[in-house]
């Protein structure tokens, strides 16, 4: 691992809570993560985009069914907006999700990025010198110009599993990281991945990327190693909370909803996915805090928080203006 930490960082897009969910591996929730987390802030009333930068099949925005219509060529795409030859408003290419989620969906050109780049820099450097074009910077420069943080409350970007340009683009304009990692030995050892890669990106950048920390996921505890790897993302990763295997993801993928509207929709909440909405506004707090606004405590009176649970110990909630709720 890098021996430089990450600090969490309020994004430069000043205004705005930003974020980059990722995982080298794949398969680590960062998708659901992802679409659960804008739906736990906006049950806070926060206002929330979600750029999905993964080019493929069953990333968040196919959660949604939200997709381009392939038969159109010449539609517009975030692509198109990065190379800075749009061909329409970016706001036309957002999509509502579900109340207070909008979504830029997934296009399959997002797996050309790196060559759109390529092809971009190279007509770039062509011009003036001294005025060299930066490809991870163009993502930024586009949500800056479009008003986003002047639009939305929260920023949350969801690149696929390999460090590319567009994980590195999300980077770039998100500044903070969070990492959910499965509870088996490949979604621990991708951690320390994420740190090198951020912080090896932010001293090239010259930027601060802040880690908001790990999140243990898919957690089988009936299965013994699983059990060890979730204890050893708590114990030496500081994993903020759990989150365990359900198979009510499955039913959200066909319900085309996040886990919150269809939990509080389910006639009877069974005793295992009970702590489920708890442990998303509980890890919610938990980065609010990080990026130093931390929620108000008439939040924490309405809604219902994880304190932690007998397995995992005793989990703070921290809240503005008092140091934490004390675990029940
Ligand atoms: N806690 C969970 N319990 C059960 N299934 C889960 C859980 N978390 C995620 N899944 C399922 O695991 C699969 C992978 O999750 P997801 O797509 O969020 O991972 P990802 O890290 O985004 O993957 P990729 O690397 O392909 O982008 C999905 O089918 C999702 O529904
Ligand atoms: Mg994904």
């Amino acid at each position: 691992m890098s021996d430089k930490p990450l600090f969490p960082c309020r994004s430069v897009i000043h205004t705005m809570l930003s974020y980059t969910v990722y995982n080298r591996a794949g398969g680590q929730s960062k998708s659901v993560l992802t679409r659960d987390l804008a739906a736990a802030h906006a049950e806070q009333g926060q206002k929330v985009l979600i750029i999905d930068l993964d080019a493929q099949k069953g990333s968040v925005s196919s959660f949604y069914d939200l997709d381009y219509d392939k038969n159109d060529g010449n539609s517009d795409r975030l692509t198109l907006h990065i190379i800075d030859r749009p061909a329409g408003e970016f706001s036309d290419l957002i999509h509502n999700a579900e109340p207070g989620v909008d979504i830029v969906p997934r296009h399959e050109e997002l797996n050309d990025l790196g060559e759109i780049l390529d092809d971009k820099e190279a007509i770039e450097s062509r011009g003036i010198e001294g005025n060299e074009f930066d490809r991870y910077t163009e993502l930024f420069r586009v949500l800056k110009e479009n008003g986003i943080p002047e639009e939305y409350d929260v920023l949350i970007c969801d690149p696929n599993a390999k460090a590319d340009d567009a994980y590195y683009s999300a980077l770039y304009a998100t500044r903070n990281v969070l990492i959910p990692a499965a509870t088996t030995p490949k979604g621990v050892a991708s951690i320390d991945d994420v740190f090198d890669t951020a912080s090896n990106f932010a001293d090239a950048k010259n930027i601060n990327i802040g880690n908001l920390g790990v999140v243990a996921t898919q957690a089988n505890l009936q299965k013994g190693t699983q059990k060890e790897v979730a204890e050893e993302l708590r114990d030496d990763h500081d994993a903020i909370c759990y989150f365990k295997e359900l198979s009510i993801y499955d039913d959200t993928d066909y319900a085309q909803e996040s886990l919150f509207p269809h939990i509080k929709n389910l006639d009877r909440v069974r005793k295992s996915q009970a702590d489920v909405l708890p442990k998303y506004r509980t890890l919610l707090s938990h980065i609010q805090n990080k990026v130093g606004s931390p929620l108000p405590a008439s939040k924490v009176d309405e809604y219902e928080f994880w304190t932690g649970d007998d397995y995992w110990g005793d989990v703070s909630v921290p809240v503005a203006n008092e140091n934490e709720v004390e675990a029940k």
